[in-house]
């Protein structure tokens, strides 16, 4: 659906900005812990970069629209964001057996079928075994589903852009023939027999165009869901503006970015660095206890402000996003959190976008991030 929605922007906002200041050869920005919410208007603006604005806020969050629901803690916020950070990296496992079980319920993305000259939708799905792709119209006006097979001369076959299918090559396939029950449900859409015994079917359509041909059986596969995430690749992070000097391998897995997702997942690797040479720039404040899938924590007991080292991400390709003072804690800890192992997907949460204009350019799979939108 690229071509119906190129451009995606997000604007995580509701939070102050916050100014950085540099001591002792460190960066540090000021974050202020007990922040007042500046809430927008919830009409749409236009934006500078050409499009619309429309502000975004969190549910859960001091501006939510949605007045009425109740807060919830952050240990249970925490917690629903394992369940689908969890859920995320599953889809990107490489040995996600659980797709593989016969499932009663599952949901086929669908796609305009313009690129095969219709205005129909269309689903991709696998038929025989082995399965083998064939893109086919969603109708459910009508009764038969039906695939060109292998031969058929072009005309009486329609011109397709994909291959035909072959009956040959699949072991499950097998025709009905003509007594079998199934070739009897056909009433009026049945087409007698051919030399062979087999079940011959014809569907003519209110446009005139008709169907005909031995009604089958096979394996139908729904294939594993596209993941529709966008991806993005780490290279390094910069805390206080010193480089980890991480090797590019740690981020191997990739990232996604998400909007769902609230804390960042790093590869352990990558967290643990990230978390030594942050506490390193946090001595002044005694470390606390860690709080649900937070680990870096700190007692800031009595302050209203506190001073943190910057914390900067590097993307492949040298982007460098240097994070809000809001988008680096979450409460009392640092707002990362570590995957199970390095070969897991990592993920760019939402409190690292907020006060960033986030830019999807699904056209050319760019991903854009302008700092201080809001
Ligand atoms: C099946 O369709 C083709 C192509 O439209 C047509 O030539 C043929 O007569 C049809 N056969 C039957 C048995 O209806």
């Amino acid at each position: 659906m690229a071509s119906v929605l190129p451009l995606l922007l997000l604007l995580l906002c509701s939070y102050h900005s916050l100014v950085a200041h540099a001591g002792d050869g460190q960066s540090y920005r000021v974050l202020s812990l007990n922040p007042k919410a500046v809430c927008s208007e919830p009409n749409a603006i236009p934006s500078s970069s050409g499009g619309t604005t429309v502000p975004l806020n969190h549910r859960h969050g001091p501006c939510s629209p949605v007045q009425s629901e109740k807060k919830m803690t952050d240990e249970e916020l925490l917690r629903r964001d394992q369940l689908r950070a969890d859920h995320i990296q599953r889809k990107f496992s490489k040995n996600a057996g659980a797709d593989d079980i016969q499932q009663s319920k599952v949901t086929v993305p669908t796609t305009l079928g313009s690129s095969l000259n219709t205005l129909q939708y269309v689903i991709s799905v696998g038929i025989g075994s082995p399965a083998v792709t064939q893109t086919m119209t969603i109708d459910t006006g009508s009764d038969v589903s039906w695939v060109q097979c292998k031969p058929c001369p072009n005309p009486p076959c329609h011109a397709q852009t994909g291959s035909l299918f072959d009956p040959t090559a699949s072991c499950t396939y097998a025709p009905f023939s003509c007594s079998a029950a199934e070739c009897t449900q056909l009433a009026q859409q049945g087409n007698g027999c051919n030399s062979n015994s087999q079940c011959q079917y014809i569907v003519v359509y209110g446009d005139g165009s008709s169907t005909n041909g031995t009604y089958s059986s096979d394996t139908l596969t729904l294939s594993k869901q596209v993941p529709t995430f966008y991806g993005a690749t780490l290279q390094d992070i910069v805390v206080g503006g010193k480089k980890l000097g991480l090797s590019p391998s740690v981020f191997s897995a990739g990232s996604v970015v998400d909007s769902g997702t609230i804390i960042t997942r790093l590869p352990p690797t990558a967290y643990s660095a990230l978390s030594s040479a942050f506490k390193d720039g946090m001595k002044q404040y005694p470390p606390a206890q860690p709080r649900s899938i937070l680990d870096t924590c700190f007692d800031f007991t009595g302050q209203d402000e506190i001073s943190i080292p910057t914390v900067a991400l590097v993307f492949s390709g040298g982007a460098v996003v240097d994070l809000d003072a809001n988008g680096i804690m979450f409460g009392s800890c640092l707002a990362f959190a570590a995957t199970d192992d390095d070969g897991t997907t990592g993920i760019i949460g939402n409190v690292q976008q907020r006060t960033f204009e986030v830019l999807y350019d699904v056209g050319s799979s760019v991903l854009g991030f302008r700092s201080g939108a809001c």
